[in-house]
């Protein structure tokens, strides 16, 4: 990969070993992916912020970086932690996980990363512009911004996340190359679908799609909400970094003779089975992407279970809802999954997202009843 004078003398440790390492890891990914050179980028948004998923080994990784004195070169934002980072000890986060993940927070913030501790920054402001290169590494957020807003970004880990927030680059290759902007995979749907269709059809597609970009053809108009709960179901059974839908997604190109599945409603059926299991839910959740406000609105007014239920949002939304019912609680910062809920006593939860289901099975080992939002908010 080519790197200016400038690039180079980074990655010989001119600026400091921290920056040097930086620079390493977007220069091995680059060439790993053939990439002929960095490119400059307007945002990072950077996952593994949960002591839960990144453990010890991460904590030590971020505070050793932490202490080089770095600062990123780029607005950069923090994917959800493991917990409520004001409430914590009220909402009865287990205080050991506590000290560490405030550790965690505390070196982000010291390289000059927001505290906004959310998968959906683009219900919170931070919106990137059609065409802009950015740098996101939370799945749903990633195929959200190149599908739904146009941006154009890899699926980063949490490292190249952060190399990139710090070197202000990233190796051009991948989705960042329009030509490889174009659908390998056309799924057609022949039936109406409602909004808990979305996120079943998003799983069912990932599952057959899955590095591949779909292309979807059946539908004229979807709602931000819906296209989330799509993109984030895709994300987590598939690695789909990508989506496209004539009328609807900003780009929709299809390669000449794709594979091609027609779906069917026993599709989605088959997919709701999976991930239910047996059992009753000890607590109702929301929020897997994170909710917008208009969403936190609406599941507020539209509540009558008196069963426990948690909504998980960004703390600016968070702030506005004050006086709750004693069975609702909004938690923000964290989410069901990279919350320690298995440590807190929950065996069971219900949800109204695949992903949120597919990971409470597969990483915290907690059963999973997935529903309707509507039949959850009216569960007895
Ligand atoms: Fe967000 Fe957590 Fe779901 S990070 S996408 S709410 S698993």
């Amino acid at each position: 990969m080519y790197l200016t004078k400038e690039e180079e003398k980074i990655l010989d440790g001119e600026a400091g070993e921290i920056y040097s390492k930086a620079m390493r890891i977007l220069v091995t990914l680059g060439d790993i992916f053939k990439a002929d050179k960095l490119i400059n980028i307007d945002s990072t948004q950077i996952a593994g912020v949960s002591y839960k998923t990144i453990g010890d080994a991460g904590l030590e990784f971020l505070e050793d970086w932490a202490k080089g004195n770095v600062q990123v070169a780029v607005e950069s934002w923090m994917n959800p932690a493991g917990m409520d980072l004001d409430e914590w000890n009220e909402l009865g986060f287990p205080k050991d996980f506590a000290k560490k993940q405030l550790r965690i927070i505390k070196a982000l913030l010291a390289m000059g990363i927001k505290q906004s501790c959310t998968c959906t920054p683009y219900h919170n402001d931070l919106i990137p512009i059609k065409g802009s290169h950015i740098a996101w590494s939370e799945s749903s957020a990633v195929i959200f911004a190149n599908s739904v807003l146009g941006a154009m970004t890899n699926r980063e880990g949490g490292p190249s996340a952060l190399s990139a927030a710090i070197i202000g680059k990233t190796p051009n290759y991948g989705l960042h190359l329009e030509e490889n902007r174009k659908g390998q995979v056309l799924f057609d749907i022949n039936f109406m679908l409602n909004n808990f269709d979305f996120t079943l059809l998003g799983y069912h597609i990932g599952e057959l799609s899955n590095d591949k970009i779909p292309v979807i053809k059946g539908f004229k108009k979807a709602s931000w909400t819906q296209l989330k709960a799509l993109g984030a179901g895709m994300a987590a059974s598939g690695g789909v970094s990508m989506f496209m839908i004539p009328d609807i997604t900003p780009e929709s190109r299809l390669i000449h003779s794709p594979e091609v599945y027609e779906v069917t409603r026993e599709d989605l059926t088959i997919v709701q089975k999976k991930l239910t299991n047996d059992g009753e839910p000890d607590i109702i959740t929301f929020g897997c992407p994170h909710c917008s406000l208009e969403e936190v609105n609406e599941i507020i007014q539209k509540i009558k279970t008196e069963k426990k239920v948690w909504i998980f949002t960004s703390k600016k939304i968070k702030k506005q809802f004050k006086n709750l019912p004693t069975n609702i609680r909004i938690f923000s910062d964290t989410c069901m999954v990279v919350a320690p809920l298995e440590e807190m006593g929950i065996g069971c939860l219900a949800t109204d997202s695949t992903k949120a289901a597919h990971y409470s099975q597969n990483l915290s080992k907690i059963k999973s009843i997935l529903m309707s939002r509507e039949e959850l908010l009216n569960e007895n």
